[in-house]
């Protein structure tokens, strides 16, 4: 039901010619890495070397995936594209409004009836366009895709920052915004900055209480939370083939901990393996008729250091378990030392609650492996001290687990299951505690732990670690507990050991499901009406962007210069904002309320220049909106930097600002600007800034004759009746500049002009 075969047929049937093409071109063998990011050029064959952290190169990804949050906005965006049906298979999963509280039933009851709105929405949007929908309840998306949607040598991109979790069976797999991911289901190219490649080789095996989640805990504590940034991390080696697919997928998931661009490791007969186990043997078929070209190359593997740009070697026979954190993913501690650095920096020793899967660690194996502890908690009398949960990442999963009696075991140590969604990985959890001003500890098998992403609370300091590793702690309640060397104490009064974990990477007995929770599109959706209640708060259709009136901008006011760090964050915020990611004119009103004032050194107060008074940015802005009256905003360097957030874009467009002038912008908000039709342009002598004044009156000419590479001009009619002007830069292309005439790339797209 839920993968395309013929698309693989076609993808697999292109590999050989186009790998071939770039080994003519490139001049060297390839990477795992460079053979699929060359098969999926949109151009076709190659035809140039691509600089590797410098070329900005055009792809053509064959899946798209949403999860239910970011997927809003991203279809909403596709719904003024004035297309029919999406141009490539695209899915959206409802699995981030999901509220963890009492258990699966209850929540999933409570979030359908408070999200009914929204997944009505998402839900007949899929069955109009031809995306496929996964229900809530039916698991988290990385889960979801991997059961179903991944395969080797494939591209996809998805609407979440996790979505290299596909990495584990061998795909590409890229986070990106909504903007992004709209193009793409509107048949357009998508664009990446040639990644650099850092070779990860794995020898030897792992044993015992070592899992695949040690190995990325460990990479990241070598490269840090900023060190895979602009990267493909490729995993090769004895090692890495010795690894489950799901562990591997954990491995690439949590890549994101380190900034990389996404994570990959070849196929192999794991992944043959796992094809089969999820009923998709004929993609298995396929795969092994182009295996080959499904790995890199064996002298790429031999020489890495000729051929990666860092590599980096990790003995799994010798890896220990480790334990990240707190606040960060990559304070990395391997299980031997933590006890004394827990104790060394005064962390709440007592352990509170131990949670084990989400889309991280919810396999099969990982399920059966922590599952092996909890039976000897309950066979060795010991009372489990922390509280437990357990999130499974999928209904096949979460079914086949319940089948297998794991889910009884769980409960059996006054384990909670939650439902199959994002629940407390993402601040979803209504956690219950005596006293949220008291410190306190965690542990999760999740991918991060900053300050308040689990429960919102400051005080809880949470780690992160293997679902076994979670499990043993949970039990012994003691973050301190070292499970490879240390005894507990039971309910008798015996000193108990815990034996190493065993379990099974896929079930004997076969996956199973009854409902897996999937609802196909409409054959024909044309007839289909998409829900939105226009007296919603959370959901608004958007209108298209008005055109370029023709002329120079002219008696532009002045928002706000805005000093120092801009990123999407401070432009559109996150946290209680997200509920309105759907309704444009809702959001709006967080718009920039994080910039810092130039003038004022104050966040979110700003001089309305029509009335003298300072006030809120948005309700600023919406004044002069008002009064007909165009805005400019001024930043400092890299201005929106962060996230790919297409928000941040958006709301000044919807408000009506103008113009965002700045010293420089992080590349993807300048692009997104770009698309919405907003005037991006940069100081060509960044010490213009300082000729910014409060109660400005701002002219940009050479609109008229805008054309790429040549500069505009800014002139300031300032409040003391003088005038200056300066030259400023931009980075339009013919086609962008089409998009600022246009209104909006939309704008055109909708006229079937590109
Ligand atoms: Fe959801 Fe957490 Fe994964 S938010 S998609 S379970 S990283």
């Amino acid at each position: 039901m839920a993968f395309d075969i013929e698309m693989i047929q076609k993808v697999y049937s292109n590999l050989e010619s186009r790998i071939e093409a770039a080994k003519k071109v490139v001049g060297k063998p390839l990477t795992l890495t460079e053979k699929i990011l060359y098969s999926h050029l949109w151009n076709g064959n190659p035809e140039e070397v691509y600089t590797r952290g410098t070329s900005y190169v055009d792809f053509a990804p064959d899946r798209v995936a949403m999860q239910d949050a970011t997927a809003q906005m991203a279809l909403l965006q596709f719904m003024q594209a004035g297309r029919p049906q999406v141009a490539v298979p695209s899915t959206v999963h409802c699995d981030h409004l999901i509220q963890a509280k009492i258990g699966a039933t209850e929540d999933l009851a409570i979030a359908n009836n408070t999200n009914k709105e929204v997944y009505d929405f998402l839900s007949s949007v899929c069955n109009k366009y031809g995306l496929g929908f996964w229900k809530p309840g039916a698991g988290i998306i990385h889960q979801v895709v991997l059961e179903n949607y991944a395969f080797p040598g494939g591209m996809m991109i998805g609407t979440d920052s996790h979505t290299p979790n596909a990495g584990g069976l061998g795909m590409i797999a890229i986070g990106v915004g909504g903007a992004d991911a709209c193009d793409v289901m509107a048949g357009f190219a998508w664009e990446l900055k040639f990644p650099k490649l850092i070779g990860v080789k794995l020898t030897g095996k792992m044993s015992g209480w070592t899992s695949a989640k040690d190995v990325i805990l460990k990479v990241a504590g070598v490269l840090t939370v900023k060190g895979g940034t602009g990267c493909i991390v490729e995993y090769f080696g004895e090692g890495a083939r010795s690894l489950s697919a799901t562990g591997k997928a954990t491995i690439c998931n949590m890549g994101a901990e380190i900034g990389a661009t996404t994570s990959i490791f070849g196929y192999d007969e794991k992944a043959e393996d796992y094809l089969r186990g999820t009923s998709r043997g004929d993609i298995a078929d396929l795969a092994n008729q182009v295996k080959a070209h499904l790995t890199g190359d064996d002298e790429v593997y031999a020489n890495p250091e000729q051929y990666f740009d860092q590599v980096i070697e990790i003995n799994l026979s010798e890896l220990e378990p480790h334990i990240n954190g707190p606040f960060t993913p990559d304070l990395a501690w391997p299980i031997s030392k933590f006890a004394a650095a827990v104790k060394e920096h005064n962390w709440p020793a007592k352990l509170e609650v131990g949670l084990i899967g989400s889309c991280t660690n919810s396999s099969y194996e990982d399920i059966t492996r922590a599952a092996s502890l909890a039976q000897q908690a309950v066979d060795k009398d010991l009372l489990t001290k922390a509280e437990y949960t357990v999130t499974p990442g999928s209904e096949l999963v979460r079914y086949t687990v319940e089948r297998d009696g794991y889910l009884d075991t769980f409960e059996k140590i006054g384990g909670v299951v939650l439902a199959n969604a994002c629940g407390p990985c993402i601040g979803q959890w209504a956690r219950h505690t005596d006293d949220p001003a008291r410190r306190n500890s965690i542990i999760t098998s999740f991918n991060r732990n900053f300050a308040k992403r689990n429960d919102g609370n400051p005080n809880t300091h949470a780690f992160v670690a293997s679902p076994e590793i979670v499990t043993a702690l949970a039990i012994a309640g003691d973050l301190t507990f070292n499970p490879l060397t240390d005894t507990l104490v039971n309910q008798k009064g015996e000193s108990v050991r815990l034996d190493e974990p065993q379990g099974l990477e896929m079930p004997i007995k076969g996956y199973a499901v009854e409902d897996a929770g999937y609802q196909a599109p409409a054959e024909d959706g044309s007839a289909v009406n998409v829900i939105v209640d226009e007296a919603s708060s959370r959901l608004q259709l958007l209108a298209p962007f008005p055109a370029w009136e023709g002329t120079d901008l002219k008696g532009l006011r002045l928002l706000i210069k805005a000093k120092g760090k801009c990123t999407t964050d401070h432009i559109s915020m996150a946290g209680p904002w997200l509920k309105f990611r759907g309704h444009i004119d809702n959001i709006s009103n967080n718009m920039l309320i994080g910039a810092v004032n130039y003038f004022t050194e104050q966040t979110d107060s700003v001089k309305n220049q029509l009335t003298g008074e300072y006030g809120p940015v948005p309700a600023t802005q919406r004044a002069y909106k008002a009064a007909n009256i165009g805005t400019i905003v001024v930043g400092d360097e890299n201005y929106g930097e962060g996230s790919s957030r297409e928000h941040a874009a958006m709301e000044p467009r919807h408000l009506g600002v103008r113009v965002i002038l700045v010293k420089s912008f992080a590349r993807i908000h300048e692009t997104n600007l770009k698309k919405q039709g907003m005037l991006g342009i940069t100081f060509a002598d960044p010490a213009d800034y300082s000729k910014i004044q409060e109660n400005d009156v701002i002219d940009i000419e050479g609109l008229t004759s805008f054309a790429p590479g040549k500069q505009l001009k800014v002139v300031l009619h300032h409040e003391d009746g003088k005038t200056e002007s300066f030259a400023v830069n931009h980075t339009y292309n013919e086609q962008q500049i089409e998009w600022f005439k246009a209104g909006a790339a939309l704008n055109l797209i909708r006229m079937n002009k590109i």
